[in-house]
């Protein structure tokens, strides 16, 4: 099997890409932050904070948690319930960084990953993919943008969707988030070594999708 591991920052577009990559080499993209998103949200429900990791730690035996693949599209089932819309809430982002940064919500989550990668051609995109979950991929992206062009994005996105949001508050958000990501003790935020550093400030979505495939064909040769 082929693994392309795509790691970065929230916000530098990974699973845009990663979508239109896979889609092009027909492997399965697998969005792994969906994964924390749903266990964030579990602990919501139950009215938990996600910051407290007792509580966090108290609802892993109760949760079952699958992938589906319709028409390419990855759908996460939480205990039978698809949940692919809720865990795309704003309170889901925030839950999902805190939740990330529990050992034990990390290990829960680490045989599902490492089994998709075993059985599937597949890109997988996260935070510690390169790192800890698949370390012998064959090509390791790190993808990033400045935070201030990730706001800019994320920005426009909003308004497009109708729910705009100021431009300083996502940028303080963003900031936020990365600053969670890459100073907690287990598997922060970081490049591998051998991960390839695309800094898409000031390159078009197409010329990105253009470089990662070309790189993921001179792996395939
Ligand atoms: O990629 P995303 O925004 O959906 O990720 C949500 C959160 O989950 C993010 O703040 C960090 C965490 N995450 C992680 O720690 N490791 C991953 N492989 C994927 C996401």
């Amino acid at each position: 099997m082929i693994n392309i591991a795509i790691d970065g920052p929230a916000g530098a577009g990974k699973s845009t890409v990663a979508k239109m990559v896979a889609k092009e080499l027909g492997f399965i993209y697998i969005d792994t932050g969906a994964l924390y998103r749903s266990i964030g949200i579990a602990a919501l429900r139950k009215g938990f904070s996600t910051d407290n990791r007792e509580q966090v730690i108290s609802i892993l035996p109760e949760i079952e948690l699958s992938l589906k693949f319709v028409d390419g599209e990855q759908r996460v089932i939480l205990n039978g319930e698809d949940v692919s819309r809720d865990i795309r809430l704003p309170e889901a982002s925030m839950a999902a960084s805190n939740v990330s940064a529990i050992p034990e919500v990390r290990s829960f989550l680490l045989d599902m990953q490492k089994k998709f990668a075993r059985e599937n051609n597949c890109l997988m995109d996260g935070r510690d993919i390169g790192t800890v979950i698949l370390p012998d991929a064959e090509l390791k992206i790190f993808l990033t943008a400045s935070p201030e062009v990730r706001a800019d994005r994320r920005y426009k996105e909003l308004i497009e969707k109708g729910t705009p949001k100021a431009y300083d508050e996502l940028l303080e958000e963003i900031k936020v988030r990365d600053y969670n990501d890459s100073h907690r003790a287990v598997a922060p935020l970081k490049p591998a070594e051998d991960a390839v550093i695309v800094d898409t400030s000031e390159m078009s979505l197409d010329e990105v999708v253009e470089k990662i495939i070309s790189l993921a064909k001179d792996v395939k040769k």
